[in-house]
């Protein structure tokens, strides 16, 4: 069966992987996790509240939450967390002030640019999940750079949530899909639960297992909707630029002394 590809082929251009910086000293600290939680998604909520209590605009969180998500990934290794991904930008930001949708955008671009190398030589393996049509093309050629060079890492995979909304992405896949059925590549008694998600944004990735939103609202904003179908969730109240290490660690080892039997009687 043909699948749809969304990342460029995987070219190692950039053989090893420098061995200096702080995420990488972590590879000796790195302890798969007896839990079995390899996947943490997270929400990355309170931003725009972060600033306001400062008396700050809300650009001012989103720049304080940026600088967050470097400490979040070193704290990945070590509690056995392989797979972090990150919503940035929802489908449904875009109602947000011009001012505001602009500013982020800019944001994105300097991340990037900033991060790159350092994302690169630290072993991280970045991917963009989400709807690139509707973003700058300059900003879509950095995101793909950052793609292409970080392709060989397996250190952690960060993926980026960017216009990404779990309805718009389920719908975009059942197109590719209704296409291949078209063309004849699938047949339709063949459509299963196992082979919708090879046309999600997510086909390399295994489901979160944990889900964390931050900033004290309990609900999932169009998340990873069918990817978090089995996560354990939660949603606790520090606003996401106060969100720690710590914390994370906190998380992460509670998930340990959940019980899941997804559906299942455990005797
Ligand atoms: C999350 O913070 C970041 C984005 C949605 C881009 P918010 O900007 O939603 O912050 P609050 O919820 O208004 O405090
Ligand atoms: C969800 O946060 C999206 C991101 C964190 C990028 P929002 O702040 O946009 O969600 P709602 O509007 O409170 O549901
Ligand atoms: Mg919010």
């Amino acid at each position: 069966m043909q699948l749809w590809i969304p990342n460029k082929p995987r070219l190692c251009r950039y053989k090893s992987v420098k061995t200096a910086g702080k995420l990488s000293q972590a590879v000796a600290a790195e302890t798969p996790s007896a839990s079995g939680l390899q996947h943490v998604a997270v929400i990355m909520d309170g931003n725009g509240r972060w600033a306001q209590m400062r008396g700050r605009p809300r650009l001012f969180g989103h720049h304080a939450g940026a600088r967050r998500v470097s400490e979040i990934l070193r704290a990945c290794p070590p509690n056995g967390v392989k797979y972090l991904t990150i919503f940035a930008f929802s489908t449904e930001n875009w109602k947000r002030t011009q001012v505001e949708v602009s500013g982020l955008m800019k944001l994105f671009q300097g991340y990037i640019t900033k991060e790159a190398r350092a994302l690169r030589d630290e072993g991280v393996r970045v991917r963009f999940i989400g709807d690139r049509v509707r973003l700058n093309p300059k900003l879509v050629e950095l995101m793909d750079n950052l793609e292409q060079m970080t392709s060989c890492n397996d250190l952690v995979h960060l993926t980026i949530a960017l216009n990404y909304g779990g309805r718009d992405e389920v719908a975009r896949a059942t197109k590719r899909l209704a296409q291949d059925v078209a063309s004849g590549k699938l047949d339709p008694e063949k459509v299963d639960e196992e082979t919708l998600p090879k046309y999600l944004d997510t086909y390399v990735l295994p489901d979160p297992d944990l889900v964390i939103r931050t900033s004290g609202e309990a609900r999932i904003s169009n998340f990873l909707l069918w990817q978090s179908a089995y996560a354990e969730y939660e949603f606790i109240d520090t606003l996401w630029p106060d969100f720690t290490a710590e914390e994370f660690g906190t998380l992460t080892a509670k998930y340990g002394k959940r019980d899941r039997r997804f559906g299942a009687v455990n005797v």
